[in-house]
């Protein structure tokens, strides 16, 4: 039996916009994702027994999330009162196929004809249905995993392709490539994403980005969340943000922020407003959702007031709220 565990990171959309629909039913977008030092812990192992598995649970406790989570937020009370927060669906996590961190490994073993037994062991601080990329993150981790555990490594060009058959954000948590690109930078934190998301370029990026992350009491499905946009007559270009971030200005970074999905987010779950109001109302900058939501995050002076904003938030009723900074992500092989 052998065992690797990896620390799969969060993500955040600096920038997302629509560009179209494509005959797929998938839409063509840019945007910009950077990889966020808030991790779930995944375990792989390679079993002498034939059995595949898969154990997730919250870390550090279901209950610790579902106190954090039922802290609804003061002011949006009149419109929905706590006992309407069903907090547990928000903390179901998908078992065997239905999870897609077991369905990267079944898939790997399928691609190598690797026959043999896995373990899968999900520690969770990532919320789900957050557009903080929990899932697709743990997806990716597990194909690095276990191709360092399998007999024979597979490629890293076989890890891409699966990675994006898997779904669109997962080839961003592979990293960037190992050599195809000498101008690419070995370990970066951001990426542009195009195609439906699975086509990157990673870039490079200057500066402390100090955020304040935070996941109101509601998720959001990615699919309905697309099924409910609107696609702009004249998309905008990410050149300005990609500029930006190369310089390290963090007000130009903010300035250059938007989301085209946020507005039809905003129209299913009330509570990103609130909390887009509230975070702009602690002083925090620039205040944003992340992909198809429903978490949103802002940007701060420095990691002291970041720490701070955070605790304001939890205070103000939003429980799952932390400091956050970009994280380099390696290759998909180290
Ligand atoms: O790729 P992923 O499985 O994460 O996407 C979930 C759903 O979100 C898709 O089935 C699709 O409805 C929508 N989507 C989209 N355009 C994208 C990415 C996702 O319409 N670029």
């Amino acid at each position: 039996m052998r065992s690797t565990t990896i620390l799969a990171p969060a993500k955040l959309n600096l920038y997302l916009e629509l560009l179209g629909k494509r005959p797929d039913g998938y839409h063509e977008l840019e945007t910009v994702m950077v990889a966020i030092n808030r991790f779930d812990r995944v375990r792989v192992t390679r079993t002498d027994h034939p059995d595949r598995t898969i154990a997730c649970r919250w870390s550090p406790s279901l209950g610790a999330w579902q106190q954090q989570l039922r802290r609804v937020p003061t002011a949006a009370t009149a419109a929905m009162p706590p006992s309407r927060v069903d907090v547990d669906p928000l903390l179901h996590l998908p078992s065997g196929r239905d999870n897609l961190a077991f369905r990267a490994a079944e898939q790997l073993c399928q691609a190598t004809g690797w026959d043999g037994g896995f373990m899968i062991e999900l520690e969770k601080t990532i919320p789900a249905g957050a557009g903080l990329g929990g899932a697709s993150s743990d997806a990716a981790a597990v194909l690095r995993g276990l191709a360092a555990l399998l007999p024979k490594p597979p490629q890293a060009v076989l890890l891409r392709e699966l990675a994006a058959e898997l779904g669109s954000d997962v080839p961003f948590f592979l990293g960037p490539p190992a050599h195809t690109d000498a101008a690419a930078p070995r370990q970066s934190a951001v990426a542009l994403a195009t195609g439906r998301g699975e086509r990157l370029r990673f870039v490079p990026r200057r500066g402390a980005l100090p955020l304040v992350v935070a996941f109101p009491p509601q998720s959001l499905s990615t699919a309905r969340v697309y099924g409910n946009c609107t696609l702009p007559a004249k998309p905008l270009s990410p050149a300005p943000i990609l500029s930006a971030l190369a310089a390290g200005n963090q007000r130009r970074i903010a300035a250059c922020q938007t989301n085209r999905l946020a507005k039809p987010a905003r129209e299913l779950a009330p509570f990103i407003h609130r909390l887009l109001q509230t975070m702009r109302a602690i002083g925090l900058h620039q205040p944003q959702m992340t992909g198809s939501g429903s978490a949103c995050f802002a940007h701060a002076e420095n990691p002291r007031v970041a720490r701070w904003a955070a605790r304001r938030l939890q205070a103000r009723g939003f429980g799952v709220s932390f400091a956050a900074t970009p994280c380099p992500l390696p290759t998909p092989l180290q």
